[in-house]
């Protein structure tokens, strides 16, 4: 059993493998507390921690003192108004426009398996893969009920937490706030590691003390976004890759979100997970229930890199659904930063022959294939392939390049509407806009309103069909703009506040409807780059672009950001060509390859075009790929080095899960003249098995190369780096 209810106490144990979640209920009421999340422990009565017997009491013994009571008590699921001061979990507006609300617990069921959240996405696993507690709480005022959902993936040392909230009373009330998550510790000055960023600069690593009073990371754009991600940690001060203690919260969401962590008067944490408070307002109607987004926990003790094994483990197996999520993926070449908006068939014809010749395996056919699009003005919604460019149509030019040898993948960015497009001349009421106010453009685009039915149907129609016509194998599902004059012309005034969050439910809608429709579809998210790299997105798709910025350098620190909570499998990587679009640098063929391996891999380059002698490493690259990927897909990774931190030179690991074998990553980004060689330790390896190292004679023990390690020679010219394959000796 994973879960225990010690009845006599009123305590709920939950036991992954490596960690220990506990609450209790107390006093009369029915308070429910947090006592602990951590490394596994054997007590199930650990209840004390929660300071009852210390001053101030529970209320049923010094009811004088209530306030100092809810103003400390650890809240599992924190109200508002009525005492506890900290940030609350849940707002209202109720029918005397008051916002008050405090649950108190009433009962609870434990089952096997986990319940899917209704048009969320959300993690899964079989029935003897995981077990669930949903712990029912009550408002007895309002006649509002929360049922506290957790699922323990005992394998993965994960807790998944979730909220549905239903409205008992005749009344209609307003929900102004709904976490997903919230617990409360101790602080033992914990820092808070988050990911921030911008276009081509998304999820850099950021580690800072927590002070008093609320830090917080969020985003009210619509999406997860480019410049704060919806993914906190609190690591323990002496925290390394290899050891300390690490709490991750991660959101299985991809629209506007809050992850906040609050130190108060007495030293101890809040820690919140769950939907962005501002904008958001839902109506509940009798009986109309509320599900709020799932929320990941993990706790490693083995560091920041524990955290990181345990999340690739679970993404791999307990969020990607796609049937590619263990399969090699084909190595794609696509055509925008090779022609941008300046192609025809004969040209991507050239692309594909050249293509086939080095070993890549599928040609996409980027952003202005439709309508009238030659730039980026015009036409998102028109999606009718413009024949003017697509000589002989899309279907004649599927069935060339699959003649050449390679499958077929095209781009859409179906959630968008170009004011020059014949979709706004028929439904400019389709757009997302605020009556009486000019709307705001970017990209010369707005945001097609997903909240509507007829709107969502138009879309799912008018991509299904494309894809119907032809042998299409993947798709790119762009999303460049965020969303801004949050109006619609659909919903009534008292609805509107539900618009962000619809809008995320049609999205997950139409990639559920797709999905559905083409199971065997390859599915790639990007969001003007990596703005919607998110938990959420990865049940529909199992790899996600990760930035438009394809600088081999740049990328290290973009990769390791990424890769500190999602699987190399689901990261988009890409080889170009230099001087790289994004920031001018020229870096070797070679080692843009060898950085693009760590991801998905493929090209974004004009083949046909592109130096001989990098030409010519393609075949090279390509057969590196198939010898490689299983390994980088499925294996262990491991960070060694961050050229991030140390501005010299970076290096990572994956290891199979066997531990037979290992491939080592290492660019050199700094060239120092009359350097010696750099010693590296690798991880992960078993300490008394024989290894050894591909091109040397040698046979090393495992202990040899983790504690003693291996000597990089110093390389000759500008961003050289190499692969390191180690197998264990036959
Ligand atoms: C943004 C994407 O990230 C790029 O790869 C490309 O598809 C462009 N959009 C096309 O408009």
């Amino acid at each position: 059993m994973n879960i225990q209810f010690d009845e006599k106490n009123r305590v709920f144990k939950l036991d992954t493998e490596h960690t220990s979640y506990v609450m209790a209920v107390v006093d009369n009421e029915g308070f429910l507390g947090h006592v602990y999340y951590g490394a596994k422990i054997s007590d199930t009565d650990v209840a004390y921690l929660l300071r009852t017997d210390e001053n101030p009491m529970v209320p049923s013994k010094n009811n004088r003192d209530r306030s100092s009571f809810l103003d400390t008590f650890p809240m599992e699921y924190p109200g508002n108004g009525v005492g506890d001061y900290r940030e609350s979990a849940i707002a209202v507006l109720d029918k005397n426009g008051h916002s008050a609300v405090q649950f108190f617990y009433r009962s609870h069921q434990i089952f096997d398996g986990k319940k899917k959240i209704p048009g969320l996405p959300a993690s899964f696993a079989k029935e003897t893969e995981c077990q669930t507690l949903e712990i029912v709480t009550e408002d007895p005022v309002l006649g509002l009920e929360a049922v506290l959902v957790y699922t323990v993936f005992a394998g993965s040392d994960v807790i998944t937490r979730s909220v549905r909230v239903t409205n008992h009373e005749a009344e209609t009330i307003a929900l102004t706030k709904v976490m997903s998550a919230s617990f409360d510790m101790d602080a033992e000055g914990y820092e808070m590691l988050t990911l921030h960023g911008s276009w081509a600069r998304e999820r850099q690593i950021e580690q800072r003390p927590v002070g008093y009073g609320k830090q917080s990371v969020s985003s009210v754009r619509g999406e997860s976004s480019h410049q704060e991600h919806p993914f906190v940690a609190l690591v323990s001060k002496d925290a390394t890759e290899d050891q300390g203690k690490v709490y991750g919260v991660h959101f299985v969401y991809s629209g506007n979100f809050l992850a906040q962590v609050e130190k108060n008067q007495f030293d101890t944490l809040r820690v919140m997970m769950g939907i962005h408070p501002q904008d958001f307002c839902w109506e509940l109607k009798q009986n109309e229930t509320f599900y709020a987004p799932e929320t990941v926990l993990v706790f490693s003790g083995n560091g920041l890199g524990g955290m990181t094994r345990n999340l690739h483990d679970f993404y791999r197996s307990h969020m990607i659904r796609s049937p590619y999520k263990n399969k090699k993926r084909p190595i794609l070449i696509n055509n925008w930063e090779a022609t941008y908006f300046d192609f025809n068939t004969e040209k991507l014809i050239a692309i594909a022959k050249e293509a086939k010749k080095c070993g890549i395996e599928m040609l996409v056919m980027d952003d202005g294939w439709f309508g009238r699009r030659n730039d980026d003005n015009t036409s998102l919604g028109d999606w009718q392939v413009n024949e003017e460019k697509i000589t002989g149509g899309l279907k004649h030019l599927v069935d060339e390049v699959n003649v050449i040898g390679l499958q077929f993948g095209i781009w859409f960015e179906p959630e968008m509407i170009s004011p020059d497009s014949k979709l706004y001349e028929k439904h400019p009421d389709w757009a997302i806009e605020l009556p009486d106010r000019t709307p705001c453009r970017s990209r010369n685009q707005f945001v097609l309103d997903l909240s509507r039915k007829e709107v969502r149907d138009y879309v799912y129609e008018a991509v299904a069909s494309v894809l119907r016509s032809a042998n299409i194998a993947y798709v790119k599902w762009d999303m460049n703009r965020q969303l801004t004059d949050l109006g619609s012309s659909f919903l009534d005034e008292k609805h509107q506040g539900e618009l962000m969050h619809r809008y995320v439910l049609g999205v997950y809608e139409l990639q559920e409807r797709l999905m559905t429709e083409f199971p065997d579809l390859l599915l790639e998210n990007c969001s003007g780059g990596g703005a919607r790299f998110d938990p959420g997105m990865l049940y529909y798709s199992p790899q996600i672009w990760c930035s438009d910025d394809t600088d081999a350098i740049e990328r290290l620190k973009i990769q390791e950001g990424t890769a500190l909570i999602y699987p190399l499998s689901a990261m988009g990587a890409h080889v170009s060509d230099c001087p790289n679009h994004t920031v001018g640098r020229v870096t070797p063929f070679a080692t843009r390859g060898n950085v693009a391996l760590a991801g998905t891999f493929g090209y974004e380059l004009d083949i046909t075009k592109i130096p001989e002698e990098d030409r010519k490493l393609i075949p090279e690259q390509t057969a590196m790929y198939h010898k490689y990927n299983d390994l980088v897909r499925e294996g262990d990774y491991y960070r060694i080095a961050s050229y991030a931190k140390n501005h010299e030179y970076d290096c990572y690991e994956v290891v199979s899960k066997d531990k037979k074998e290992a491939l080592v990553t290492f660019v050199q980004v700094l060239n120092r003249p009359n350097y010696h060689s750099r010693r590296i330790c690798l991880k992960g390896l078993q300490p008394d098995r024989n290894y050894q190292i591909e091109g040397d004679k040698g046979v090393y023990h495992g202990d040899t190369l983790m504690h003693a390690g291996i000597n990089i020679p110093n390389m000759w010219g500008d961003f050289q780096s190499v692969l390191i394959h180690v197998k264990a000796a036959e």
